[in-house]
């Protein structure tokens, strides 16, 4: 395929308006898939993506389409929407040049449509305005237009209308990609050999099958070609590899001999260190010298494993939480099972951690809360661990003054005062310095955008006031659509905010926030003791102005989450050593097999087997049994 003929596009959009149903449509259309009423989403391949009914990683297609008497190669990713993985929109962008804005007609403009318009206007990519679902009955495509037009300044005539559902307009669509996306810019098929690394995995299936070694990677060649049996080196760690295989994913993997400039495709060469293939490294030929292309961020010295960041990364939001095995003997596979998923979602920073009562472990940062939740199910289901997790924190910014009396040389008496300044970050409550008195405390904040029909705004205003968070502006949207931005301090809206908002405005209210620095402010660490001991895994941050109205709120959720045991528990919310809060658990004698008269063996093994089970799911600190999600759920409202 000569440079003019290829076409590299991703559909991007707000949650649930359309985008993998297009992806289905256009795959159908250009023959990639057979026409068939069971495709649905077929380009979501993970498990938890076809359980929850969400894309949450990007995935690409190869498709050939045939327009004006030329035959073009499509080259599709489909990205996800919500707002935790939006760092797969801008790595996925980095190999377009083109992309869909899906809108829904119904729904029109929401919070991940305005931040991901964004992603594509700043990295100056051709934007295809396209409502989808016009089939609805309630769709409203002349007011969507308006919309469109003033929040974005697009030309209502270059809007396609389509329903993906029933593949009206997608012919069109098709055409107007090729006619308005340009070929791939700057990539020289002359030119030595280089290629970005935009996304490794690593298949167990086809590992265990000795169908291949090690990882897959899936590159954008940027100039000249590869070919199996090239030596490619990688600019970052300067390792060389055979090409053993390459292939185009259309969506099916299908084996290749060589790609060229303008291409994206995968291959494998026997890379067997996950760190050995970062997202963002370019790759050349062995031995020789080129220039790396832009996108790729120097790991930071506290990853342990690899912290990569490309492109836009840096502005995303980091929750931190400590991840650990269920059974500490598990600590290995869990080891090789996060470091395989990283390879998988770059996005994660981690660095190795120790508790008292849980053990070796990691501390984990995510973009958000519904991240870290498909991350642990992915450690789960795609790698048979399941873990422990704590409670969620931001990172917090400490400045630490000590006040020195230093002796004056040659005098015995004379001092002088000298002040040393300390500045560092805690995103774990347990390393939360001890010493208040001395420390400054400045929290990460937000700026939040939140749409949401009118009727609902003033269900929205006590929401956002409780949370501490600052009215910036509100206004008019549309008629009938008010856009309203806030500064929230971080870790007000990181664990439940979303879900308080779908709830006060019946699921109409959208929301997006980006980073907005650190403000200074008066933070306290709450612990929890059980029986008299502190588990630190438990302890959280808050305002001081929230500490006793929060502390009295988690020892109410603990009683309600902690299962009785066979002694009494009691709970206690401490600042330092004072306690601010407390309740108690009264004692349970737990006999499953109590009720089981009679002897009936099959029906008294399974109830003993699922008691069983049911202590899989716990963690033992100090002789107290903890549900797993306990460290979550006790910060939700
Ligand atoms: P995320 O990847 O999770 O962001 O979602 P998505 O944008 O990929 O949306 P998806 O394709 O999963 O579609 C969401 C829902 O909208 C599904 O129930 C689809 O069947 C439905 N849907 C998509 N396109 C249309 C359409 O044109 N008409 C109608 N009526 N429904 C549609």
């Amino acid at each position: 395929y000569p440079l003019e003929l290829i076409r590299n596009f991703s559909i991007i959009a707000h949650i649930d308006h359309g985008k993998s149903t297009l992806a289905d449509r256009i795959l159908e259309l250009t023959g990639a898939i057979k026409k068939n009423e069971e495709n649905k989403q077929v380009l979501d391949k993970l498990q938890v993506e076809k359980e929850r009914g969400i894309t949450v990683k990007a995935q690409s297609a190869s498709i050939f389409y045939h327009h004006n008497n030329k035959d073009y190669l499509l080259n599709l990713i489909d990205t996800p929407g919500h707002v935790d993985f939006s760092y797969e929109v801008s790595r996925s962008v980095a190999a377009c040049q083109g992309v869909i804005l899906l809108v829904d007609a119904n729904q029109g403009v929401q919070a991940q449509t305005v931040a991901n318009f964004y992603i594509a206007f700043t990295s100056e990519l051709t934007i295809i305005p396209v409502l989808n679902k016009i089939d609805l009955k309630n769709a409203k495509p002349e007011e969507v237009t308006e919309e469109i037009m003033t929040i974005f300044d697009i030309d209502p005539d270059s809007i396609l209308k389509i329903s993906a559902k029933f593949g009206t307009g997608v012919d069109d669509l098709l055409k107007a990609i090729v006619d308005r996306i340009p070929p791939p810019t700057n990539c020289d098929r002359s030119a030595p050999f280089r290629a970005l690394l935009y996304d490794s995995w690593y298949d167990k299936y086809k590992v265990r099958m000795l169908i291949l070694v090690g990882v897959i990677c899936q590159i954008f060649v940027v100039d000249g070609t590869i070919s199996v049996g090239d030596q490619i080196q990688s600019h970052h760690t300067g390792k060389s590899y055979e090409v053993k295989n390459i292939a185009y994913l259309s969506p099916d993997e299908r084996p290749i001999q060589k790609l060229l400039a303008g291409q994206v495709g995968i291959l494998s060469a026997n890379i067997r260190e996950t760190s050995e293939a970062l997202i963002g490294d370019t790759f050349h030929l062995k031995g020789q010298k080129i220039e790396p292309l832009p996108g790729f961020k120097e790991p930071t010295p506290m990853a342990i494993i690899c912290l990569v960041h490309v492109v836009t990364c840096n502005n995303y939001l980091q929750v931190y939480a400590g991840i650990y095995p269920i059974e500490s003997n598990d600590q290995l596979a869990l080891k090789n099972a996060i470091e395989k998923l990283t390879l998988n979602d770059s996005s994660v920073k981690l660095s190795v951690e120790s508790s008292n009562a849980l053990g070796q472990g990691w501390r984990v940062g995510f973009l958000g809360l519904l991240h870290m939740d498909v991350f642990n199910t992915r450690l789960e289901q795609e790698h048979g661990t399941p873990v422990v997790v704590t409670t969620p924190s931001v990172s917090y910014k400490i400045i630490r003054r000590i006040v020195r009396n230093i002796p004056k040389q040659k005098s015995k008496k004379a001092t002088v005062v000298k002040e040393e300044v300390e500045e560092f970050i805690v995103n774990n409550p347990a390393r939360w310095p001890e010493d208040a008195a001395n420390i400054e405390t400045y929290e990460p904040m937000a700026k939040a955008t939140i749409i949401t029909p009118e009727a609902y705004v003033q269900n929205i205003l006590p929401i956002c006031e409780e949370r501490r968070g600052e009215q910036v502006d509100i206004k008019d949207l549309d008629s009938k659509r008010v856009i309203m931005v806030y500064k929230f301090p971080l870790n007000e809206i990181v664990v439940d905010f979303f879900d308080e908002l779908k709830s006060v405005s019946s699921g109409y209210a959208t929301f997006d926030y980006e980073d907005a620095g650190y403000e200074l402010t008066d933070l306290v660490k709450i612990g929890i003791k059980l029986n008299g001991n502190l588990v630190d895994e438990l302890s959280f941050i808050v305002h001081r102005s929230k500490a006793q109205v929060v502390g009295r709120k988690i020892c109410l959720k603990l009683v309600e989450t902690l299962p009785r045991q066979l002694f009494q528990i009691a709970i206690q919310a401490v600042i330092n050593s004072k306690v601010i809060a407390r309740e108690t658990i009264r004692a349970v004698k737990k006999d499953v097999l109590a009720k089981c008269y009679g002897g009936d063996v099959t029906r008294k093994m399974k109830l003993l087997q699922r008691q069983a089970e049911g202590k899989k799911r716990m963690k033992m600190i100090g002789n107290i049994e903890i549900p797993r999600n306990t460290f979550i759920e006790v910060l939700k409202k």
